[in-house]
């Protein structure tokens, strides 16, 4: 596989590791200093993996409907505006966007959907996640992710972290709560709190390479599809 990277940080840089051990082939690097090369660079790879910052999206996203390169895109922070453009890439080529790449996070969204109406209204859903005292936002994509999977037709209202007299839980509350410090690779744990009775569900990422092996993993099969706008799930498991 020929892999464009966007992006050469600390995730950019460990894909072109396992990329490198496994065979592939980096052709480009593309980070902020060198975005201007967006507009002129022809099609040279097939796939662009894409950790970056949500600032590189536009440059990226003209090359990709310019040249029709497959796109696999990991950056979080991501607002409905870069979504639309996303969805809108899909048009010119194959285009999958996670803001988690690891396996067992893929599952645990599908646990989620079918623990969640199971257990709903009645248990109290909470999310924590950890991570690194480097990352720049918060709550994690990941988080964000599971949320999702627990109510994906928004009947809840997220609440981040709670403070001073905030009164008793309402019942149609998520929480989301961050936690910051070392060099924790991504910890989230989903919590049903029922009466009586708890079921919590806890993914662990003990480095961050489980995010770039499932990236290449997943970019090998983009790489091979039509243009279109995919989820993991359908990537990893086949699904529609
Ligand atoms: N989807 C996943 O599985 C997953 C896993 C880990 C991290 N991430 C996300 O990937 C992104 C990168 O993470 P990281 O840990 O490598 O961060 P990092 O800060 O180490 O690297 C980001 C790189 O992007 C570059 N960059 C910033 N703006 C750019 C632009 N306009 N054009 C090109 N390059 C630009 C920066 O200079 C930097 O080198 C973040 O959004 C992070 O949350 C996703």
């Amino acid at each position: 596989m020929r892999i464009l990277l966007c992006g050469y940080g600390r995730m950019g840089k460990m894909v072109e590791r396992l990329a490198l051990e496994a065979g592939d082939t980096v052709v480009e690097r593309i980070d902020i200093d060198e975005a201007a090369r967006w507009e002129t660079l022809e099609k040279c790879a097939d796939v662009v993996i894409d950790f970056s910052a949500p600032g590189a999206l536009k440059p990226l996203a003209a090359y990709v409907q310019r040249t029709g390169t497959p796109l696999l895109s990991g950056t979080t922070a991501y607002g409905p505006e870069e979504f639309a453009v996303l969805d809108a890439l899909g048009a010119h080529a194959p285009v999958l966007h996670s803001a988690n790449y690891s396996v067992g996070v893929a599952l645990l969204r599908r646990l989620l959907a079918v623990a969640a109406p199971a257990l709903m209204p009645g248990f109290d859903a909470e999310i924590t996640e950890t991570h690194h005292n480097k990352k720049a936002d918060a709550p994690s994509g990941t988080a964000k992710l599971l949320y999702e999977a627990i109510d994906p037709g928004h009947n809840y209202t997220p609440v981040y972290g709670r403070e001073g007299l905030c009164g008793a839980r309402n019942e149609k509350e998520i929480g989301i709560h961050a936690l910051r410090g070392g060099s924790v690779a991504g910890t989230h744990t989903v919590s049903f709190f029922g009466p009586d009775e708890e079921i919590s569900i806890t993914h662990r990422a003990a480095s961050r390479a489980i995010f770039a092996a499932g990236a290449l993993r997943a970019a090998a099969i983009l790489a091979k599809k039509a243009p279109g706008r995919y989820t993991l799930e359908e990537i990893l498991f086949g699904e529609q």
